[in-house]
């Protein structure tokens, strides 16, 4: 009998990797099913609380409208959007945005605002949920800074922060080895402290936590799960590195030699696999640039098999263009007073390659009649090794005897910029593969012809033909670069004028609007599936 049942286990042997997958995906299900159940009530009570929060706004709302129009104009903001009410514009979720570092600043912040102003615009009734590791936030102070610093009016009313006390589990520190997959287990830690506050109708992360959106789909199947990814988590660049033996490909090359190196491969190679399946479990993706979506596209496949040409598409940041826009003139008297100046605006650092700009200014210089100037704005990080980058930099500039033409300027306050955004001429970088260039937007915005290296971001996103015309130049050498200096100085002025004017129009794709549009057409996506 205990033999018969022993070989009949044996039978099945090829059957148990299957079976263990089944068992897992059966406990997390149960598991997901605990989390929902466990936090009922809570999500009740939360959705009430708004509730009442939304209808005593709506109420003032209403009665100040009252007062100034009378009683016709009462136009609920369903209504607002074309007089018409957009499809599902009553839906009523929560939506998660997985954020454990809410509070840092920095451009990511900018990314989580604008997509919260675009959800609370759209649906109206929707409650966004922030899961936060800041536990001294308050959410009326939130509401006013993202309001000065961003310019970006969120909806207090429907705004809700859940805290989260495991965020150590994320941080690099914790773990000295193997941090990529630590920190990827640990984000998973995370969610499962963020489920037991709230399971939300929709979870979005927008700081590269793809274990942890993965870790919802398998959870909770009926949770469309969503992801704004700015810089892949490990990419074929990094597993590339390994081999190198020129010293140029950042910090980890020439790491594969040896055995230890033979190790280190092994882990990438296994991480890589496990982040490319983590990442295809997730419904909706969107990349911040041309440059994330190659290496995303590289690594994931879309859960849907069937939309694979328009899986993680590029939706590109919000920049400050607008605003620029309102304060810089690009007409024809704005163009009398602007000099021949070539501004380049980037921290001064090695990797952004200001000499390489210097000697093709240097070259330009001296063969040119009208004498141009090369204006460098950049920050300069104190106590590193910038404070002798930059000493060296004006060295170099004595050496190519254009010392006087040069103008360096660190830690330029934003009316300084503002003043050189309106007289430049020409906007530049050095930076071989750079990601994106925002200081090419600006001046782009400002009106200033882009003179980029042709690589990365400034040649894939921002310096592409617009309306069937160029709007700027390439260049990868020195030559290469004093020729497009000069050539933008002797074109016919009419003809700078209009690229001017169109490198501005150009930028509308980087606008505040142009986010909001194609973040709601994404989130319809997972609105619809989470409706039906
Ligand atoms: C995308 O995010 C990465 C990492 O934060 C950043 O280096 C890059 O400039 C971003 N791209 C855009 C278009 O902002
Ligand atoms: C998969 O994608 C196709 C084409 O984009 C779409 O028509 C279909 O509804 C999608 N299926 C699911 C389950 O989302
Ligand atoms: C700067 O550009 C030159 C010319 O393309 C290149 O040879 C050099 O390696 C670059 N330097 C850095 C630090 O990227």
């Amino acid at each position: 009998m205990a033999a018969s049942g022993f070989v009949a286990l044996l039978a099945i042997l090829p059957l148990w990797p299957i079976l263990f997958l089944i068992s897992a995906r059966l406990s997390l299900r149960a598991l997901g099913w605990f989390l929902q159940h466990k936090t009922r009530d809570r999500k009740a009570a939360i959705v009430a609380r708004v509730e009442r929060g939304r209808a005593a706004w709506r109420e003032e709302q209403q009665s100040s409208r009252e007062v100034e129009d009378g009683w016709e104009n009462i136009d609920s903001a369903e209504t607002a959007r074309n007089g018409k009410p957009a499809q599902d514009s009553d839906w009523s979720g929560v939506v998660g945005f997985f954020h454990p570092f809410c509070n840092a600043g920095g451009g990511g912040e900018r990314v989580l605002w604008a997509a919260i102003a675009a959800t609370q615009k759209r649906w109206p009734n929707v409650i966004c949920a922030v899961y936060t590791g800041d536990h001294d936030i308050d959410r009326g102070l939130v509401v006013a800074t993202v309001k000065t610093r961003f310019g970006i009016t969120l909806e207090e009313h429907s705004l809700v922060f859940l805290y989260l006390s495991t965020r150590h589990f994320v941080l690099a520190s914790t773990y000295p080895h193997f941090t990529l997959l630590g920190q990827s287990l640990g984000s998973v830690v995370l969610a499962y402290d963020a489920f037991q506050l709230l399971v939300p109708d929709i979870f979005v992360d927008t700081m590269g936590y793809a274990f942890a959106l993965a870790f919802c789909s398998y959870l909770f199947p009926k949770v469309p799960t969503a992801a704004y990814v700015h810089y892949p988590t490990i990419s074929t660049d990094m597993l590339e590195s390994l081999d190198d033996t020129t010293g140029q490909r950042g910090i980890h090359s020439g790491a594969g030699a040896g055995w230890k190196g033979k190790a280190k491969r092994y882990y990438w190679t296994a991480f890589a696999w496990l982040y490319g399946w983590m990442g295809s479990q997730i419904d909706v993706v969107m990349c911040n640039s041309t440059w994330t979506q190659g290496h995303i596209r590289q690594l994931w496949k879309p859960k849907n098999a069937s939309s694979t040409s328009t899986f993680a598409t590029v939706v590109y940041p919000p920049c400050p263009v607008e605003e620029l826009e309102a304060k810089i003139q690009v007409t024809e008297e704005s163009e009398k007073r602007r000099e021949n100046i070539i501004l380049y605006i980037a921290q001064f650092r090695p990797e952004k390659n200001h000499s390489l700009i210097l000697r093709a200014f240097a070259r330009y210089y001296h063969a040119a009649t009208d004498k141009p100037r090369l204006v460098l704005i950049g920050s300069v990080r104190s106590n590193t090794p910038d404070e002798k980058h930059i000493y060296n930099l004006r060295l170099e500039a004595h050496e190519l005897k254009v010392k006087d033409a040069t103008t360096f300027i660190c830690d330029a306050p934003f009316s300084v910029i503002l003043e050189y955004l309106q007289k430049s001429s020409i906007t530049t970088n050095g930076m071989y593969s750079e990601h994106f260039g925002i200081g090419n937007v600006e001046g782009l915005a400002a009106g200033l012809i882009p003179v980029v290296h042709n690589s990365g971001g400034p040649k894939l996103d921002i310096v592409v033909p617009f309306e069937g015309q160029p709007i700027g130049f390439h260049a990868e050498t020195e030559e290469e670069f004093a020729a497009a200096f000069q050539r933008v100085a002797s074109l016919d002025p009419q003809e700078r004028f209009a690229m001017r004017l169109r490198g501005r129009k150009s930028t509308g794709r980087f606008t505040e609007a142009a986010f909001a549009k194609s973040w709601t057409e994404e989130m319809e996506r997972l609105v619809r599936r989470r409706a039906s």
